[in-house]
């Protein structure tokens, strides 16, 4: 088979599977769809706060020339990352590109030939790479299931890292985090927890709100969601900044996000800094939803503002969702494989910004689509 005809079959099989992925421009549908939790992307006051903090720094280049180790650093970086590790009640953290970048840069290095490293079985993407990437064993344990991570935590060699999400991306419900904390205190293992759906949901994110911090080796928090910027950082100790200083790939080989992506995520802290009326809004909006929905069986309940309807296939996924922006909301189908079979969805994002009206319609119309009375 030649290469182009092995493109050719892949991406029929993928047509074959009603799984086949397209890009789509932004529209004006109701955004039920996006991870801008709190608006934060759509913000006129963050956007005139971000121009006018770039105002303050006229000799800074439009592009940081090269990586944090080259030509890249900036004592406006290095404050913002004393800025944050301050927020989040941590001793140091270190930016990188992307929360992909993060965990790839995190768990790559971190666990080595030898190690363990469990995860919960529902762990982002980019979680499984980084561990795939390194040379420790990988486990996954039942999702939120403390018995089996028990299990696994019983039977791993080497140091052993147990990786969790706060707030799962693409489940919306919670991991057990005190208790997960718990136990793996008693195996003599570490914990990482990914906030990437948790910051600004939940304020600094679940383990500050659960007081953890002390109780976490490591946390990725992303700023591409709530934030409504982009990029992310490993929040931690002193020595694991300066471990991932020296051998975190992603962080070394890498051009150095530039000003205008920094100062965002400055004014992106400094707005959710003063923003507990819009977290308070979102809460309202997500039990709105889900008195709403209290009714449909398949469907979530979590406190998080990502909400689940399970419908099981692709094709009757993507039928109901494509009736859905016919009616005027932009909600999505996630299908398998990026879901287990079976559990094919769609994946409703609440926002500070939906009005209960937009609610409102949107559960109505989902209901009589599933013919809920
Ligand atoms: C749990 C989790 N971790 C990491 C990421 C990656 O973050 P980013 O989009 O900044 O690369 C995402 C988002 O896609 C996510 O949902």
């Amino acid at each position: 088979m030649t290469p182009q005809q092995f493109l050719q079959q892949k991406l029929q099989s993928r047509q074959y599977a009603g799984s086949y992925r397209k890009l789509q421009v932004q529209n004006n549908l109701i955004d039920f769809c996006s991870n801008d939790y709190l608006g934060f992307a759509r913000s006129l006051e963050l956007s005139e706060m971000i121009n006018a903090e770039l105002q303050n720094y006229p000799t800074i280049l439009n592009g940081s020339t090269g990586s944090r180790l080259l030509a890249g650093n900036t004592i406006y970086a290095e404050d913002l990352e004393k800025l944050i590790a301050g927020f989040h009640d941590a001793q140091a953290c270190l930016l990188f590109n992307s929360g992909y970048d993060a965990n790839l840069g995190l768990l790559s290095s971190l666990p080595q030939r030898g190690d363990t490293v469990i995860h919960d079985e529902l762990a982002h993407a980019s979680i499984i790479d980084g561990i795939r990437l390194s040379h420790a064993k990988r486990h996954s344990f039942l999702h939120n299931n403390l018995h089996n991570l028990e299990q696994k935590l019983k039977a791993a060699h080497g140091n052993c890292y147990v990786v969790v999400e706060s707030v799962y991306s693409m489940d919306g419900d919670f991991a057990p985090l005190t208790a997960i904390a718990q136990l793996v205190k008693q195996y003599n293992a570490v914990l990482i927890v990914d906030e990437a759906h948790a910051l600004g949901v939940f304020n600094k994110g679940l383990v500050n709100q659960l007081q953890l911090q002390s109780a976490v080796f490591a946390r990725i928090i992303t700023f591409g969601k709530a934030l409504g910027c982009h990029g992310a950082v490993v929040v931690g100790s002193n020595d694991l900044r300066q471990y991932l200083i020296n051998f975190a790939r992603s962080f070394i080989y890498t051009t150095a996000a530039p000003i205008h992506q920094l100062a965002s995520i400055k004014m992106g802290y400094h707005l959710l800094a003063q923003s507990q009326l819009i977290i308070d809004e979102l809460q309202i909006k997500i039990e709105l939803y889900k008195s709403l929905m209290g009714d449909v069986p398949q469907s979530s309940k979590s406190s998080g503002a990502v909400q689940t309807l399970i419908i099981g296939g692709n094709q009757p996924t993507k039928h109901l969702a494509s009736n859905l922006q016919q009616a005027g909301f932009d909600v999505r189908p996630i299908l398998s494989p990026t879901v287990a079979e079976g559990t094919e969805r769609l994946r409703i994002c609440l926002h500070a910004h939906n009005s209960t009206e937009e609610i409102t319609q949107l559960t109505n119309v989902i209901k009589i689509n599933l013919h809920v009375k």
